[in-house]
């Protein structure tokens, strides 16, 4: 099993981020995400002409991880930077989707004005909606 700690996750989130496309916002931002059997895999910003066709660096991270293991993966942690190391968390939208492939207990790394934090989903996403 790899062990890797939310601050080397998170630097790698920030490697992510210099591959990303972001021509109209200059917010470039990298994802990084640990599944439960141990692999690492890493996204980041996609931007578009049509700004809302937008794709944020953790669902880019999510995708790829599954294109390569299909749909059952479980997100153990996920980090995102800014490339500057800018302060950041995750929009509404990527929470949902981080939860679509995790549970309360997936920790979510970011820059805050608190520092490098990781806070569980439960807390960054309280009652997200689920179909049960
Ligand atoms: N962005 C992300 O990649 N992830 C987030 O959680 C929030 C925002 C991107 C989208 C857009 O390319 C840029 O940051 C500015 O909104």
């Amino acid at each position: 099993m790899v062990e890797i700690s939310p601050k080397d996750l998170y630097e790698k989130a920030k490697e992510a981020s210099l591959s990303a496309y972001a021509p109209y916002s200059g917010f470039r931002v990298g994802a990084a995400l640990l599944l439960d059997e141990g692999t690492v895999f890493t996204g980041c910003n996609v931007e578009n002409a049509s700004f809302g066709l937008t794709l944020c660096a953790e669902r880019s991270a999510i995708a790829g991880a599954i294109s390569s293991l299909g749909g059952k993966i479980k997100i153990r942690t996920i980090a995102c930077a800014e490339s500057e190391g800018r302060v950041f968390t995750p929009c509404g939208a990527c929470r949902q989707i981080i939860r679509e492939f995790g549970d309360a207990e997936t920790g979510v790394v970011f820059f805050s004005d608190r520092g490098l934090v990781c806070l569980n989903l439960e807390e960054l996403l309280p009652f997200g909606f689920s179909i049960s």
